[in-house]
């Protein structure tokens, strides 16, 4: 007889341990998957939401757009509200920039600052944008403000998720 010989009980402990451990494998994968399922399911990134402007009614003059719409965040479920600057460039093409300030976040304002009509300004920093969304160089803002895909259903303005642009 072989040294190695697998005694009795130890075959039983073996054959039990293997079986007690498919079974719980098979009992904690849907608690698993029920935990994480939130956070793996992609994001609705590709979705566009209606706004309440109409495209007609877009003038070259930045107006503030602002849109509601459900946010999942993970388990947690909310309407947020989004804004968008909207305008017409000299083209006649929709221009819709996020009005997050690429230095910390705040909110950019249009024309608010007398010392530099017709720009896009930031109170926090005193940070500075073109129409278009570069920043200025010389001001704290280090990239030009995000922008928005937009889309034109029934005469209506719907917008995408912010993309960033490259840095000036
Ligand atoms: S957050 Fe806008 S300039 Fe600093």
């Amino acid at each position: 007889m072989s040294k190695n010989r697998v005694s009795r009980r130890q075959f039983l402990n073996y054959t039990l341990m293997g079986v007690g451990g498919f079974m719980a494998a098979g009992m904690m994968m849907p608690m698993v998957r029920f935990a994480v399922d939130p956070v793996l399911k992609a994001g609705a990134e590709g979705d566009f939401i209606a706004t309440k402007v109409k495209v007609a009614d877009i003038t070259n003059e930045p107006q503030r757009v602002d849109f509601n719409f459900d946010q999942k965040d993970a388990w947690y479920e909310s309407e947020v509200t989004g804004t968008a600057w909207v305008y017409k460039n000299e083209n006649g093409e929709i221009i819709a920039l996020s009005p997050v300030c690429k230095h910390l976040g705040c909110t950019v304002d249009w024309n608010a600052d007398k010392k530099n009509p017709n720009m896009f300004f930031c109170p926090c920093h005193y940070g500075l944008y073109e129409k278009d969304g570069t920043n200025v160089p010389g001001t704290p803002p280090l990239a030009p403000l995000d922008v928005y895909p937009h889309q034109e259903k029934d005469g209506i303005l719907y917008l995408g998720k912010a993309q960033p642009r490259g840095g000036a």
